[in-house]
């Protein structure tokens, strides 16, 4: 028998503190209509001291867990994606097993920016598809904002980045009669593009790897050529997202629900366009959370479960677009 994996459970988190568009700028030459106009972008979430990422990803495992009905103590890998990671080193996920009262799970951090989660999802789907794992944890979380400059200098980028975590639970389905599976999942990366989109310091590649000097020149906070990464993923997105569906041998009218990584609702909104997909079909949350990178998708799929609009049966691709660049796809059936 072909071994088959599928969602069981969901859950997220995000701060309580409230940043709104007109908050930022009290603190820097922006707009609230600007910020909307180019992003969808109303309010986000901002940790406050001394909140950390594995908090918040704690209590995103705490709720897909108790979604799927299952313990911490059955998970047998656990797998966080995130590009804000809590210290330099070990990961946030040794960090999250430890608050989850877990001593020997194996656990580690997935870099792949905002196509972590999608990443983290064919991992879990290969391990528990090869038989290895039965049940895998898998968590976006990312705390950005003690990471962005406030300034004027850091406006471009600083609007539209926010905090949160999202997660899932990653199941053996064995039961013939349950159509519950993760169906296809692409994933694609292009290193030439790195430095398009990216956070250089601290880093080891620099010697040494934070002066005062890299401080002065901000080199600390992330850099993106916007336009070229808005070109990029409304190039990318559909071409996976396409390749995906071509590989589970459908269309795209046989799906329900797209999720699409939580970056731009003007990005998204071209995808659709492109693609002929109803906006209904699109549901987003940028517009409360900002980009959340790896927990977007994640933290949209939970939304759309507890509120009921993702049904057994449903049909739910996603897809993603980030730094790197790195893009993906998955489809499968919500059960
Ligand atoms: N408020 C007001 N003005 C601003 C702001 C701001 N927050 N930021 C930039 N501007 C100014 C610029 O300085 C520029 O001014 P100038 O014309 O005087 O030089 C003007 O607005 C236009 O700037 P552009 O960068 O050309 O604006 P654009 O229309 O391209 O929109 C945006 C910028 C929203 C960033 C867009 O390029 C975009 O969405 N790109 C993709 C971003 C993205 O998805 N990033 C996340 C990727 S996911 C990940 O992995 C992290």
């Amino acid at each position: 028998m072909t071994l088959r994996a599928k969602l069981t459970g969901t859950g997220m988190c995000v701060p309580d503190n409230v940043v709104t568009n007109h908050d930022l700028a009290k603190l820097m030459d922006t707009s609230d209509e600007w910020i909307r106009q180019r992003s969808g972008i109303v309010e986000r979430r901002h940790v406050v001291p001394p909140q950390r990422p594995s908090e918040l990803a704690e209590v995103a495992a705490q709720r897909a867990l108790e979604s799927a009905g299952i313990d911490a103590g059955d998970l047998d890998l656990i797998i966080l994606a995130t590009l804000s990671a809590e210290a330099d080193f070990p990961g946030t996920s040794f960090f999250l097993q430890d608050r989850l009262g877990l001593s020997e799970t194996p656990c580690f951090d997935l870099r792949a920016q905002c196509s972590g989660f999608v990443y983290s999802l064919s991992v879990a789907n290969a391990f528990v598809k090869s038989g290895q794992y039965r049940r895998v944890l898998v968590v976006g979380c990312e705390v950005h904002s003690t990471g962005l400059d406030f300034s004027d200098d850091g406006r471009d980028v600083t609007v539209l980045f926010g905090d949160g975590a999202g997660a899932v639970i990653v199941e053996a389905n064995d039961d013939p009669d349950d159509a519950g599976e993760i169906l296809e999942v692409r994933i694609h990366a292009e290193g030439s593009f790195a430095d398009k989109l990216w956070v250089e310091a601290p880093g080891s590649g620099l010697h040494p790897r934070m002066t005062q000097e890299i401080l002065d020149e901000k080199r600390h906070y992330p850099r993106m050529q916007g336009r070229f990464v808005f070109k990029h993923a409304t190039r990318r997105m559909p071409e996976v997202l396409l390749q995906t569906l071509s590989a589970a041998s459908l269309k795209l009218e046989d799906v329900d629900h797209f999720l699409f990584h939580q970056a731009n609702l003007r990005i998204n909104e071209y995808v659709a366009t492109q693609l002929e997909i109803p906006p209904e079909k699109c549901p987003s949350n940028i517009e409360r959370y900002g980009n959340c990178s790896a927990a977007s998708i994640p933290m949209l799929l939970d939304e759309n479960v507890r509120e009921g609009r993702i049904e057994p049966g449903d049909l739910v691709a996603m897809a993603s677009f980030g730094a790197g660049f790195s893009w993906t796809s998955a489809v499968l059936r919500w059960s």
